[in-house]
């Protein structure tokens, strides 16, 4: 039987008090129709046997990282490609300074690090403990990274104390955990919809061996493509020469030069419903490209340059064409220049972006962005690529519904 999808979580457990309600959690998940593997912390078998959460999961229960039988029958890197979600409550102080750090010396930490599943924690811990400098910044690493937060609720403690720290009910968070995957596997704000999107630089040879390029890493096109499949969408990613694989669900196909890009989207924009233009497309490329190895003396004084084929503007121009979005990458002048833009090349929107500088732009695993559209605009603030990339799909989606 063909298991059903995206169903699957593991339930990390850390030691602390509040490890008592874990089991009740797993009820609650396997309620909402959940397979729950739990992973125990050494500190959290002081607070709950495994034995009570193989009952109520009805699996093995899973404790060390280096454990013989455990890596001949589901390890760290089977756990951490079996689920489609992993969740982490009680989420200690330790485990979310260790989770900051990406230690990797046990179980849980390393299936958290393994894994490309969505990670959730439920923090729960003495509220002078979730108030310390040190776990408030390792709590904005971790959602900097993408890392989803529930709670922590506030409350009477266990330590007798009132404050922030109580972790949430398990009905609360199973009901979130439900929520958070119909919207991420279905009903999310791009469900059902065709989405095309480009990544990377470009590549235009001078010769067998030279080419003319940008800086682009693909991170920015890359998080975009991630985001909108976590929305819901089929996406397709057509992307440029870059190191990075490609993220989960998303079809890549690989190109190399502008004329290859503007081949490729041509052939599918018509079947999509969104196009995002995240690419560095050279503007130009040598006028001939040599057969053989240009040689030093040989090298012309000047290169003979011409224009590349626009892609976004060639699919903003088509006729019942996708909504578009292009972006915009500037030095200076940056909203003036994307206003240009987006006229220009007839777009639906733009994001521009500032590049040039260490912190964000090119190659950096931060950004920020400018949005416009014809009548409004929104700032999107300094934060990773990856949650810089949740919020402006959320903005598309909420843009494309307002037109359509
Ligand atoms: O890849 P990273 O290292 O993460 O960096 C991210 C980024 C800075 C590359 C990205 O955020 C970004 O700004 N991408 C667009 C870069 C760019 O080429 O901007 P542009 O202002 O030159 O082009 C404007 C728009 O036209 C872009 O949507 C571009 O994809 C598109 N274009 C440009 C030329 C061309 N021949 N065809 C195009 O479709």
């Amino acid at each position: 039987m063909s298991r059903r999808p995206n169903r699957r979580i593991v339930l990390g457990v850390a030691g602390g008090i509040a490890a008592y309600k874990s089991p009740d959690l797993v009820r609650r998940l396997r309620d909402r129709d959940f397979e729950v593997r739990v992973v125990m912390t050494a500190a959290a078998r002081e607070f709950v046997a495994p034995l009570t959460f193989q009952a109520v999961s009805a699996n093995p229960v899973h404790c060390r990282l280096l454990d013989e039988q455990a890596e001949a029958g589901m390890g760290h890197i089977e756990l951490a490609r079996w689920a489609d979600l992993v969740l982490v409550a009680p989420a200690t102080a330790n485990v979310i300074a260790r989770l900051a750090h990406g230690f990797a010396d046990d179980l849980l930490a390393t299936l958290c690090l393994a894994t490309t599943a969505p990670l959730v924690l439920a923090p729960a811990m003495n509220r002078e403990m979730w108030q310390a400098g040190a776990t408030r910044a390792n709590v904005l690493a971790l959602l900097d990274r993408g890392v989803s937060i529930l709670g922590p609720g506030e409350g009477d403690q266990a330590c007798g104390e009132v404050g922030p720290g109580r972790m949430l009910d398990p009905e609360e968070i199973a009901d979130r955990i439900a929520d958070r995957i119909a919207a991420r596997f279905g009903g999310g704000a791009l469900a059902d919809m065709e989405v095309l999107v480009t990544a990377g630089p470009t590549r235009e040879a001078l010769d067998p061996v030279r080419y003319l390029t940008n800086h682009s890493s693909g991170k920015m096109g890359y998080a975009v493509a991630a985001a909108a499949a976590e929305a819901g969408a089929r996406v397709s990613l057509v992307s440029g020469p870059t190191a990075l694989p490609a993220p989960p669900g998303v079809e890549r196909i690989d190109v190399t030069s502008a004329g290859e890009m503007y081949a490729e989207v041509l052939a599918r924009a018509a079947r999509c419903d969104l196009f995002i233009a995240a690419a560095a497309v050279a503007d130009y490329r040598p006028a001939r490209c040599a057969e053989q190895k240009i040689k030093k003396g040989d090298a012309p004084a000047a290169l003979d340059l011409v224009r590349t084929p626009d892609i976004v503007a060639a699919v903003a121009a088509m006729d019942g064409g996708p909504f578009t979005v292009g972006f915009a990458a500037e030095t200076e002048s940056v909203q003036a220049h994307a206003q240009d833009k987006l006229e220009r090349k007839g777009l639906d929107m733009i994001a521009a972006n500032r590049v040039g500088l260490a912190d964000r732009g090119f190659a950096s695993d931060r950004n920020a962005l400018s949005v416009l559209w014809r009548d409004g605009s929104r700032e999107l603030a300094l934060a990773s690529k990856t949650r810089l990339a949740r919020d402006f799909i959320e903005l598309v989606a909420e843009r494309y519904r307002a037109v359509s």
